[in-house]
């Protein structure tokens, strides 16, 4: 039984990158691979490597937000290579944003310059700390994927917390691997969990919603 645990596992991770290949292929563009933080040179105490969710989770991240994709605008938290900006302007959003502390903002610019299909116009890299990053008061989705923890994660929730207080509105928060953040945010009132799954045996997913 064990073995065809293994087995099964195995099967669905070489189908994903099947599948990862083919999508960033489909888009003309190169989101996969792997980053250590020695390689990007960022702080190994607060900032996570780089890698990325598998397309199919990305989507299915995107799939559950209640929010019209007219509507939406996008922040992803430490946007690496850019896969969910892609996946996200690869739709009608309003507008599509990536926050990115090292030189990966390059490749992000890049595939969203060279994407085929991109039906979101305004998009936009920004290359620097999120937790100094000044959230736009639009912004009504944010999505992350573990990208760090500690004092730069506390900075990120005052930013969005203060950007709630000068425009009061709905805001979507849709987090892989949020166990650092659920430490964090402690009993926040602002917050509040609507929904949270396993995505893959070792990732968690959860969906926020976020009102001043
Ligand atoms: C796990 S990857 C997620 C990449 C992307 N969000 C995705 O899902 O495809 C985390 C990313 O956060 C970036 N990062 C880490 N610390 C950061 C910081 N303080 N400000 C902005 N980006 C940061 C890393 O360089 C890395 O590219």
């Amino acid at each position: 039984m064990a073995a065809f645990g293994t087995l099964a596992a195995f099967t669905r991770k070489a189908l994903d990158r099947a599948d990862d290949l083919a999508r960033d292929r489909w888009y003309g563009v190169d989101t996969g691979g792997y980053a250590s933080t020695g390689e990007l040179g960022t702080d190994v105490r607060e900032s996570v490597h780089y890698a990325t969710m598998p397309w199919r989770h990305v989507r299915a991240a995107l799939a559950c937000v209640p929010l019209d994709e007219r509507e939406r605008v996008l922040l992803d938290y430490g946007c690496g290579r850019g896969r969910v900006l892609v996946a996200a302007a690869a739709r009608p959003y309003r507008r599509v944003i990536g926050v990115e502390l090292s030189r990966l903002a390059e490749d992000a610019r890049a595939n969203l310059a060279a994407m085929r299909g991109r039906r979101t116009q305004d998009v936009c890299v920004e290359r620097g700390d999120a937790g100094a990053f000044v959230v736009p008061d639009d912004v009504n989705l944010a999505y992350f994927y573990n990208p760090f923890r500690g004092a730069v994660l506390d900075r990120v929730i005052g930013q969005l917390q203060a950007s709630l207080q000068r425009a009061p509105r709905t805001l979507y928060v849709a987090y892989f691997n949020h166990d650092h953040f659920d430490r964090q945010l402690g009993d926040a009132a602002w917050l509040r969990r609507r929904e949270t799954r396993m995505a893959t045996a070792d990732t968690s997913f959860a969906l926020y919603e976020a009102s001043a």
